[in-house]
């Protein structure tokens, strides 16, 4: 690029999208980002503006400078805008291979040859994404978790031809945004973070249907034995019941049988129980639920931290990342104090 980079155009205003661009300005970026409707556009402003004000009242933030980071921003419906200057372009528009690859196909178009185009997908083929663009060597993952303002983790994956030079460019922009890049070395379904937990969490789900555990039972001992952040069924409840299913429906197809979404997790998706979103999932949300150590006793956690394990295992086992990105992956990604293999170290 010659330059360093200073121009972030992002791709979709939403959950995603206006976190991403906040921190982009945070970090000194100009920033544009473009959506299709001025509704969405508004409410990514007060999103952000939002975001910033409870900064600036907790402290964490001056005034000034909180201004000075929506300065950073514009906004724009024109693609053609949003795209001819910019030297990184971020794209978090929905999770649809045909939407993203006609989108994709149009900014390649208008940007410039030597802008780097990375994609924020959760669960669709990098390389698949690429073969939209006219220089897939220019293109790669850039994986953030939710919300982006606050969780380090970022996972760069590459396609079958992106380029060295595209990688290192996104470590860098990824390091200059305060997040903690982790390289994942192939681009299968799931990366890191999601192929284990949410694995985990189907796991869980079997264990559940035996019949030899409550539900409680299996949380209270993984939140306060297995030093979880929450047991796996309000982990579940809290992320979605849709998004667990819908991550699942994709290992299934693309990775094996063993993946199929556990029926209790299909049933409460097909009764629209989709957990605290809905206010009901595994758990009832009308009253807050919580787990103590008590309601844990009688279950043993490596039941569900050796297939936790295990699946780590195939991560590296599968040439994905090694075993220290993957404990650095899932513990920013999920949010647990210890990885996959300093709990095998430690277990023995
Ligand atoms: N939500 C999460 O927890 C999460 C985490 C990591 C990655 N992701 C990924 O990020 C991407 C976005 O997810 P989200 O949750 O922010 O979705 P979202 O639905 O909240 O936002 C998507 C936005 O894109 C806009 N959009 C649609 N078509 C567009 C176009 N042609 N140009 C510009 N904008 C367009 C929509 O109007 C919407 O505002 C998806 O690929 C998703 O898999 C989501």
């Amino acid at each position: 690029m010659g330059t360093e980079t200073e121009r972030i155009t992002v791709l979709g205003a939403g959950v995603m999208g206006h976190g991403i661009a906040q921190i982009a300005a945070a970090a000194g970026f100009d920033v544009v980002i473009r959506d299709i409707s001025q509704e969405f556009i508004d409410k990514a402003r007060n999103g952000i503006e939002g975001n910033l004000k409870r900064q600036v009242e907790r402290g964490r933030m001056a005034e000034e400078d909180a201004k000075r980071v929506l300065e950073k921003i514009s906004f724009t419906l024109d693609l053609k805008d949003a795209v001819r200057e910019a030297d990184i372009i971020i794209e978090a528009i929905p999770e649809r291979l045909e939407l993203k690859k006609r989108v994709w196909a149009e900014v390649s178009s208008h940007a410039r040859e030597d802008t780097i185009l990375a994609t924020n997908t959760s669960s669709l083929s990098i390389s698949e994404i690429a073969e939209a663009v006219a220089r897939p060597e220019r293109f790669v993952g850039m994986h953030f978790f939710n919300p982006p303002t606050i969780m380090r983790l970022v996972e760069v994956i590459p396609g079958q031809k992106t380029g060295r030079g595209t990688i290192d460019t996104i470590i860098s922009v990824s390091e200059r945004l305060g997040k903690t890049p982790v390289e994942v070395k192939r681009d299968v379904v799931g990366f890191i973070v999601n192929r284990i937990l949410v694995t985990y969490l189907n796991e869980a789900t079997k264990l559940l249907e035996i019949g030899n555990y409550s539900k409680e039972q299996i949380d209270g001992a993984m939140q306060h034995n297995a030093g979880m952040p929450l047991g796996p069924f309000m982990l579940s409840d809290l992320i979605g019941i849709d998004i667990v299913r819908h991550v699942l429906k994709v290992f299934e197809e693309n990775l094996g049988p063993q993946y199929k979404p556990a029926d209790s997790i299909e049933n409460l998706f097909q009764e629209k129980n989709l957990g605290r979103k809905t206010g009901r999932g595994f758990y009832s949300y009308a009253e807050r639920p919580s787990v103590t150590p008590q309601d844990g006793e009688g279950f043993d956690v490596d039941l569900l931290l050796n297939p936790f394990i295990a699946e780590a295992e195939k991560v590296v086992a599968e040439g994905i990342a090694d075993e220290e990105s993957v404990d650095t992956a899932v513990k920013l990604g999920g949010n647990i104090p210890k990885g996959p293999f300093e709990m095998k170290k430690e277990r023995g």
